[in-house]
């Protein structure tokens, strides 16, 4: 998979893709991750990548030409199977668009700032609009780390099958159940005694009671 992230700070994103499983997931080939400075794409001197709202109001808003000049400049080299902007009045993220969104070739993230972007952009290139949640960043180049995270992990080879996202929180529509590690004894919280059973029927059964517990504690939504 290819990911082309668009941003007018794409420094924030340096580190977020160089750790961990996402850091594997691109040695072994399986991602690459592309980040694209918006002010690259600017015929302006001073690159602005913003202008004043029209109406007047608070806030700057991001301009069509830097934005579609970078958009297009990607086009002409591949075709793209989304083009997602991030945006607190996109759908909410969850775990299965992330699935869906796991199994495209290409895809194009583009970040906002100040007032948002131009409408136009929105209505001649984006194809999907998606917020993390109900709050504001400052900017959508966090939202863009945590889509590529949740993305990136369930490509198929990137995690093996003892960090397998099957048993992920979600992946079956419950959350995920407690887990313990040594030591077995922690100043007398002990570790549920099933799970030293080595009875794996026993172990998978307390587990789904567990998860089902739990969801139906925090999470009674997901059970609707
Ligand atoms: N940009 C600012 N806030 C955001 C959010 N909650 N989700 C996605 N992008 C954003």
């Amino acid at each position: 998979m290819r990911i082309d992230i668009i941003s007018c700070l794409p420094s924030l994103l340096a580190s977020p893709f160089d750790h961990s499983i996402i850091k594997r997931a691109k040695e072994k080939g399986l991602v690459t991750v592309h980040l694209h400075d918006l002010r690259d794409f600017t015929s302006s001197k001073h690159r602005n990548v913003d202008d004043y709202a029209y109406g007047g109001g608070a806030g700057m808003v991001m301009m069509v030409e830097p934005i579609a000049n970078c958009i297009s400049y990607l086009q002409k080299e591949r075709s793209y199977d989304e083009i997602i902007y991030m945006t607190p009045d996109g759908i909410t993220l969850n775990q299965a668009m992330a699935n869906g969104l796991s199994l495209l070739k290409n895809i194009i993230i583009l970040c906002g700032h100040y007032k948002g972007i131009d409408e136009r952009i929105r209505e001649t290139f984006i194809t999907r609009e998606i917020s993390i949640g109900d709050y504001v960043l400052s900017g959508g180049e966090l939202a863009a780390a945590v889509l590529s995270d949740a993305i990136i992990r369930l490509i198929p080879g990137v995690l093996s099958d003892e960090t397998s996202a099957l048993t992920d929180s979600f992946q079956d529509g419950l959350l995920a159940p407690p887990v313990y590690t040594r030591p077995y004894d922690y100043h007398g919280q002990k570790v549920p005694d099933v799970l030293l059973s080595g009875n794996e029927k026993e172990i998978e059964k307390w587990r789904f009671d567990k998860a089902v517990e739990r969801t139906k504690k925090r999470r009674p939504d997901l059970l609707e």
